[in-house]
């Protein structure tokens, strides 16, 4: 837990409650421009001045209602499995040398800029906000927008970040034992810079994986990758990585919720054929249901301080799937497994999906192991069949709901946006004649209502923070 010692430290003052505690907007100060750029330095942007190689492979669409509890963000991402364009690899793999980045992490810089969570007065961000009442405020950053002040300016609200896809497996090792750090070095130079902490994301997925991954056949094969895959990324990340997703999405959809890869059929399910989100984990299909224990206690070993979260979708709630992942923690806990907390990934709709009652009951109950539980992925589509308007107020007010529900229980530490502005989100897609809009910024990087859904919901928790 060192790292929250910061967040968790008496710097920030209270001088604020006064003005904010009558709530509501009229009394909401003015915030700053989020697009001019401000106190603070910028971190490492682009040094190399490469050209991008985190190219989206297009957005994957807003899903629907899998099983009556919030969307299914798992489906078929087109242009972004393992060897395609969203991987990291090109140009710096390891060894490339000469005028290339490298996959050395530099030393760790302080920041000659304030640090943004010791301050007076009114709030003037969603992470000053948030130090109010105790939690990081987060996102999902792509290191191929760092050179953008427009995003890294915006990106300034936030107190952790998350690289979306530069720490994934067919990112970090696209050819067994070759690492590939630069991209994911530049964001963790970037949230130092810049006052922020970093989620790593993720370990071991069955998505997002190379072809050589995916092709192993064997126990002993599966479980070498995994202990050299774990032991190298969180051993170059040491130090300066806040927590780790250890292990993601590791359940299958579903009132019959259980390991992807448990069933020896799972490797030739037909959805299976895009080699990223069907039901099939080679890990539990090789190495068995331990592959999870494992993960875990590899990451512990490779760096005692990070804390470490299993991290899923479709999981916020009491389904059939959130009690399967509710069962696997609170055993992992039992048996002493090193595991810190539950990551929610909260891929959800204005409307419908969970509700706020569920969401409290499962953080209530999780967090009642001695787990934290984060929101690790937010983002709330507008699709929707009402007028345009009201489904925006629908989204600030489900904002202002899950906020709530995490502010109330104290061992609920962060919540992490996936993405800042709509047209970066992997959600950003057409509904109803128009976007869906999920995100807190709009496509100029202006704050949104439901930017203040989440603002105003912090900044009344602050108030009642002791
Ligand atoms: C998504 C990214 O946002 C996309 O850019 C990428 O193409 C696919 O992956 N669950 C997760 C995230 O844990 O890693 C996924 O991110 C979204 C669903």
């Amino acid at each position: 837990m060192k790292n929250l010692d910061r967040l968790f430290a008496p710097a920030f003052i209270f001088s604020l409650i006064c003005a904010c505690s009558s709530g509501g907007e009229s009394t909401r100060p003015e915030l700053p421009d989020p697009t001019v750029g401000g106190a603070g330095a910028t971190g490492s942007e682009n040094p190399d001045g490469t050209a991008d190689p985190l190219t989206p492979g297009g957005p994957a669409g807003s899903g629907g209602s899998a099983n009556g509890e919030g969307v299914n963000p798992d489906i078929p991402l087109t242009g972004n499995t393992a060897g395609g364009g969203n991987t990291a690899g090109s140009g710096n793999t390891a060894g490339s040398g000469g005028s290339g980045p490298t996959n050395d992490l530099p030393a760790f810089v302080a920041p000659t800029s304030p640090d943004p969570d010791i301050f007076t007065g009114a709030p003037q961000s969603l992470r000053q906000a948030g130090t109010l009442t105790e939690r990081l405020i987060g996102t999902a950053v792509r290191a191929n927008r760092l050179n953008n002040e427009t995003y890294t300016t915006a990106a300034r609200e936030f107190s952790y970040v998350t690289p979306e896809n530069e720490m994934k497996w067919d990112a970090l090792e696209r050819e067994p034992g070759v690492f590939t750090f630069a991209n994911g070095n530049r964001i963790v130079q970037f949230a130092e810079a810049n006052h922020m902490l970093v989620k790593g994301h993720t370990l071991v997925w069955h998505s997002q994986i190379p072809a050589w991954v995916r092709a192993m056949t064997t126990r002993d094969e599966a479980l070498t990758a995994m202990e050299r895959h774990i032991t190298e990324v969180v051993g170059h990340y040491k130090g300066r990585v806040h927590a780790w997703d250890v292990v993601n999405e590791a359940f299958t959809d579903g009132n019959n919720s259980r390991l992807r890869g448990a069933d020896p059929n799972d490797v030739n399910d037909p959805n299976n054929s895009n080699g990223n989100n069907g039901p099939d984990s080679p890990f539990r299909r090789l190495i068995g249901e331990d592959y999870i224990d494992r993960a875990f206690t590899l990451a512990r070993a490779a760096d005692p301080d990070a804390l470490l979260f299993y991290n899923d979708f479709n999981t916020e709630g009491t389904n059939a799937k959130a009690n399967a992942v509710f069962n696997m923690v609170q055993s992992m806990k039992q048996r002493g497994v090193p595991i810190d907390g539950v990551g929610l990934q909260m891929h959800i709709n204005a409307s419908g999906g969970v509700t706020a009652q569920q969401l409290t009951q499962n953080i209530q109950r999780l967090t009642g192991l001695g787990l934290q539980v984060v929101f690790s992925e937010l983002d709330v589509t507008l699709c929707g069949n009402a007028d345009i308007a009201e489904r925006r107020q629908q989204q600030k007010t489900r904002l202002a709901e899950v906020t709530k529900a995490c502010t109330d229980n104290p061992l609920c530490t962060a919540i992490t946006f996936w993405g800042i502005a709509d047209n970066d989100s992997w959600r950003n897609s057409t509904c109803n004649g128009g976007g869906s809009e999920p995100l807190l910024f709009d496509t100029t990087y202006q704050r949104k209502d439901a930017y203040f859904g989440v603002f105003d919901t912090l900044v009344t928790a602050g108030a009642a923070t002791p």
